[in-house]
């Protein structure tokens, strides 16, 4: 039995032998947790229903926080109702923590200060209550999600039926509160694939201007020349055949040039070595191209996603063409590897490193003109990841991508 648990004779009883009463209150508890998802209003009404139903003269309700550490109280009916968010508990701190902790049902019927779970707390005014009932609140999974507390003014022998009462209470508002928590999941994540949405379109429209400005402004400008080269090859043939052939073997470089231009365009898109030679490979071929580097690849085949080996791929990309342009660094490593459930790429170079704070992203006021860093940030959230970047004046950087793994298709 519980200490302090009356036999149900004493004067005042919660009205919970009302087996009629009993049902109204449970009837009207279950309206108030299906009338929205707003869990403040629901815990509101449900401390409310509570203390008039069973005749107590207050009611508070604890939830635990997600991380599961502490109780903030959430609910009470007025006076209370203003210290709502204000006061918190520790798991195993006053009765509400202690009931927490146990997982059991407390009851004080009086003289409160001399139990050593108690724990007096000016703003709740303690000393004007005299007996007090608190039950867990606990899912139907058998999680627990907070306390819910009674106090009466005059003293009052809590009974068993009481205990029930408070603890069917407790298990229907457990319910409303799991799955408030999970409709809150629910929106942020609707949210997050929105915002992700919207980022997709947006590096779209970025992709396609570049693309737009690789094509007008080099191939196609090396195509007019080329197309002018010929012309005056065409006119200079039959008086001055040197003039022409000049004229051949400079629109022979053009046409050169252009074709360059046009492959590294399209390796733009997507570099057509990650489909020839795969990931691991790719990235040593990608070292090779740094001839004043002595770059060090350590990459096993992990058989990822196309566009999750191309984010890879262009982060390695930017973060060597970084460390050759601005580092001035001898040695460069990069790995990648798995960790759990996520692929992490790390480009450490010796060089010069900088101070991150005199380096504002690119677009803002007074930041660089380059897009490298942000546009490898952009691409690591795109997939759900991240990019961090440290470095320090004279230390090196370190570039850390870190992404969801996903297996290849094949896999
Ligand atoms: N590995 C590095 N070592 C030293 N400084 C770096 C390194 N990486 C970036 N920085 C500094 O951060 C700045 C921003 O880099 P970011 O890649 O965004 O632009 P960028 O390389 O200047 O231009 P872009 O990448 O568009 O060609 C650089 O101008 C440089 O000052
Ligand atoms: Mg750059």
């Amino acid at each position: 039995m519980i200490p302090g648990l009356g036999e149900g004779d004493g004067p005042h009883r919660l009205g919970v032998a009302d087996a009629e009463r009993e049902a109204q209150l449970l009837s009207k508890v279950v309206k108030t947790i299906s009338a929205g998802l707003d869990l403040d209003r629901i815990l509101q009404g449900v401390a409310q229903l509570v203390t008039e139903t069973t005749e107590t003269d207050v009611c508070f309700v604890h939830l635990l926080d997600e991380q599961g550490r502490k109780l903030q109280l959430r609910g009470a009916t007025p006076p209370f109702d203003t210290m709502v968010g204000t006061i918190e508990l520790a798991l195993g701190e006053g009765v509400a923590g202690w009931v927490a902790d146990h997982g059991q049902p407390a009851v004080i019927v009086d003289n409160k200060a001399s139990d050593p779970r108690y724990r007096y707390i000016p703003a709740l005014r303690g000393e004007e209550f005299t007996s007090m009932l608190s039950v867990p609140v606990v899912t139907p999974m058998g999680h627990l999600v907070g306390v819910l507390n009674v106090h009466t003014r005059l003293r009052r022998e809590f009974t068993p039926a009481d205990v029930e009462l408070l603890r069917t209470v407790a298990g229907l508002v457990a319910g409303a509160i799991e799955n408030a928590r999970l409709h809150r999941r629910l929106a942020e994540r609707e949210e997050a694939l929105e915002r992700f949405a919207e980022r997709m379109v947006e590096w779209q429209e970025h992709e396609r201007r570049r693309m737009a400005g690789e094509i007008h402004d080099g191939i196609s400008q090396r195509i007019v020349s080329l197309f002018f080269h010929l012309s005056a090859a065409a006119d200079a043939l039959p008086g001055s055949p040197g003039v022409a052939a000049e004229q051949v073997a400079r629109a022979q470089e053009l046409a050169g040039a252009a074709l360059d231009e046009t492959r590294s365009a399209i390796a733009g898109l997507r570099p057509p070595v990650l489909d020839d030679l795969g990931l691991a490979a790719s990235l040593e071929s990608l070292g090779h191209g740094f001839p004043t580097l002595d770059v060090q690849v350590d990459a096993p085949a992990l058989a990822m996603a196309e566009h999750a080996e191309t984010a890879v791929y262009r982060t390695a990309q930017e973060a060597l063409q970084n460390a050759a342009k601005h580092a001035d660094a001898q040695s460069v490593r990069v790995r990648l590897y798995r960790q759990k459930d996520r692929a992490v790429l790390e480009v450490t170079d010796d060089g010069t490193g900088f101070d991150m704070a005199d380096a504002p992203a690119a677009g803002a006021p007074g930041g660089p003109t380059g897009f490298g860093l942000s546009g490898m940030r952009e691409r690591a959230e795109l997939l759900g990841g991240r990019l961090e970047l440290t470095s320090s004046p004279g230390r090196g950087t370190t570039v850390r991508l870190s992404i969801p793994y996903l297996p290849s298709a094949q896999c």
